[in-house]
This record gives structure tokens, C-alpha cells and sequence, in this order.
């Protein structure tokens, strides 16, 4: 029998979720339905309860809806439980177990798809919202000799620290001030790219060559690319190989099948320059 799955968020209309997820469907050999389910911004709980009810077996969440997510969840895995937000959820007779695949999807694009280890290396990321928490413990776990964390909102890198104190040792820099040492990995994890907006910071963290990662995807040359390749910086990525990688993990975690995710991030890769 055919096991269902879905993607919730609203607005849903550009998601390329479930054609990623029909796509390792087929190269895997597994029988699953993937749609897209775009609940009224208060009825997440309710759409959630008849999707099951109906024998869904799992979904996706995306904005605005993996807080709830979390909340929902009767069991949660420490990704989840660290990010405070689920971005999977697996329905397993009556639990609901939550997972974060964000930061693990972003760690692997790094190291597999782009062949830059992070071990030993120093990282910049800026923003301390909600996509920055996920990536968190992901980031820590993969041994960077240096994580600096600079936000807008100073206070918000703070409590960030304290959180994740116990998994690793994390800096906070204003954004003006990161210029005094520079980056081998420079990552916008800020929302600023989806309004066409700069998170401005120092442009001396940009070690000549280094990587600029956007975690946003399909907005091509974003005023933070623009500005870290001007920057010196030598290789510029987007979002497109995380949104792949991290789906690869749900099916994966659904299914007990790890798909192959080389030939869709090629496919997917809208080119930046
Ligand atoms: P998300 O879930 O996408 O992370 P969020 O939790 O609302 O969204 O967090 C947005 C992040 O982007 C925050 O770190 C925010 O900075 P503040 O904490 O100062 O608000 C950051 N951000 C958004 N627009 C920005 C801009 N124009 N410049 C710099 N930082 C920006």
C-alpha cells in the first residue's frame, strides 16, 4: 500500500519538497505519495490530527509552522529538542517524534557536496533566529576550530551561547567588530536575503578564498554573496544543496533508505553568477 507523506507551510506555493521527495522515491524503489498541505496559519494541530487520522505516516514543516511542530511532538530527538523547533515529524503508532534536519542537511553540503571540511576550521555564521539555533548543534559536532556567531541583536547571540555552552565553545562578535580576525567559512544564516537586504558586517572576516554560504536558495546573487565576493571571497554557494541534503535525512529516517542526492542537487542548482 501506498504510505503518505506531505509537506506543511504556509505559503507553500514554491516549495520544491515534494519533488525531491517523488524523486528519491523513484530512484529507491519506494512506494510513497508526497503532497503539499498548506494549513490556515491557525489550523497547523487540527491538519496535522486529520493527515494522521487519514494514515499519514510523516511530514515536513516549514515556515511558520516548526515551533508548533515541536510543541506537538510527544517524543523529541535532540536535534529537535536543542533547536526547539521541528522541521520532521514521524507518526509511530501514537507518538509523534520530532526531528531537525536543518543543521545536519547544511553541515553535509559543506563537508560531501562542497568538499570543505569543517573540522579545524574557523566559521562565521550571522543571524541567531531560528535557522541559526537549528544549525547549532550540527555546526558544534563537526569540531570547527572556531565558531563565531555575530548578530544584529546582540542579546540574541548571547542567549544563543548559553544554550549550546554545553556542546562546544561559541564567540560572539558584534557584526561591525568580526573583521579583526578572518574566516575560513563565512555562512548568512539571517532571513535578510528573502527581503533583498544585506546583514551587514566587517568585510576584513572574509578570508581571501573562503567560502560564502547562503542558506536561502534560488535568489541567486544576494546582497551577502555580492558582498563576500567582493569581500575576496573565492567560492559562493546558496541553500540549494542543504534544502536536498535535509530531505535525504527524512527519507531516510522514514524509509530506512538513504537516497542519492548528487544528480537532484545538480538538477536543482540554479547557477549564481
Ligand atoms: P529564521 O527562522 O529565518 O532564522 P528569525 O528567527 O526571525 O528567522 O531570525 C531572523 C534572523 O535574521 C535574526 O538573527 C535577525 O537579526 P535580529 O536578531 O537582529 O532581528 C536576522 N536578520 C533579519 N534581517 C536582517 C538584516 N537586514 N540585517 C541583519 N540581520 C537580519
Amino acid at each position: 500500500m501506498t504510505d503518505r507523506y506531505a509537506v506543511f507551510g504556509n505559503p507553500l506555493s514554491h516549495s520544491k519538497s515534494p519533488l525531491i521527495h517523488m524523486t528519491f522515491a523513484r530512484d529507491t524503489g519506494e512506494d510513497i505519495d508526497y503532497g503539499k498541505i498548506e494549513p490556515a496559519l491557525d489550523g497547523f494541530a487540527a491538519t496535522v490530527a486529520t493527515f494522521r487520522a487519514a494514515g499519514g505516516r510523516g511530514i515536513n514543516i516549514t515556515a511558520p509552522f516548526k515551533l508548533e511542530a515541536h510543541a506537538l511532538a510527544t517524543r523529541r530527538m535532540p536535534r529537535a529538542d536543542s533547536a526547539g523547533a521541528a522541521n520532521c515529524l514521524k507518526f509511530e503508532g501514537d507518538e509523534i517524534v520530532a526531528e531537525n534536519f536543518d543543521g545536519i542537511g547544511l553541515v553535509r553540503d559543506i563537508e560531501r557536496n562542497l568538499g570543505v571540511p569543517l573540522a579545524g576550521r574557523r566559521v562565521l555564521m550571522l543571524g541567531a533566529g531560528g535557522a541559526a539555533r537549528g544549525a547549532m548543534l550540527p555546526m558544534l559536532e563537526a569540531g570547527p576550530a572556531q565558531l563565531t556567531i555575530a548578530n544584529r541583536t546582540r542579546s540574541k547571540a548571547d542567549a544563543l551561547q548559553s544554550q549550546f555552552a554545553p556542546f562546544g565553545k561559541i564567540d560572539i562578535k558584534n557584526p561591525a567588530d568580526v573583521g579583526h580576525s578572518s574566516f575560513e567559512i563565512v555562512i548568512n544564516a539571517t532571513s535578510a536575503s528573502l527581503r533583498g537586504e544585506l546583514p551587514a558586517f566587517a568585510a576584513g572576516a572574509v578570508e581571501p578564498g573562503c567560502l560564502a554560504y547562503e542558506l536561502a536558495y534560488g535568489k541567486g546573487l544576494t546582497p551577502f554573496l555580492q558582498f563576500a565576493r567582493s569581500a575576496g571571497a573565492g567560492r559562493l554557494a546558496d541553500g540549494v544543496g542543504m534544502l536536498v541534503e535535509q530531505a535525504a535525512e527524512a527519507f531516510a529516517w522514514w524509509r530506512g533508505v538513504r537516497p542519492e542526492t548528487r544528480p537532484l542537487i545538480a538538477d536543482l542548482t540554479i547557477p549564481l553568477a
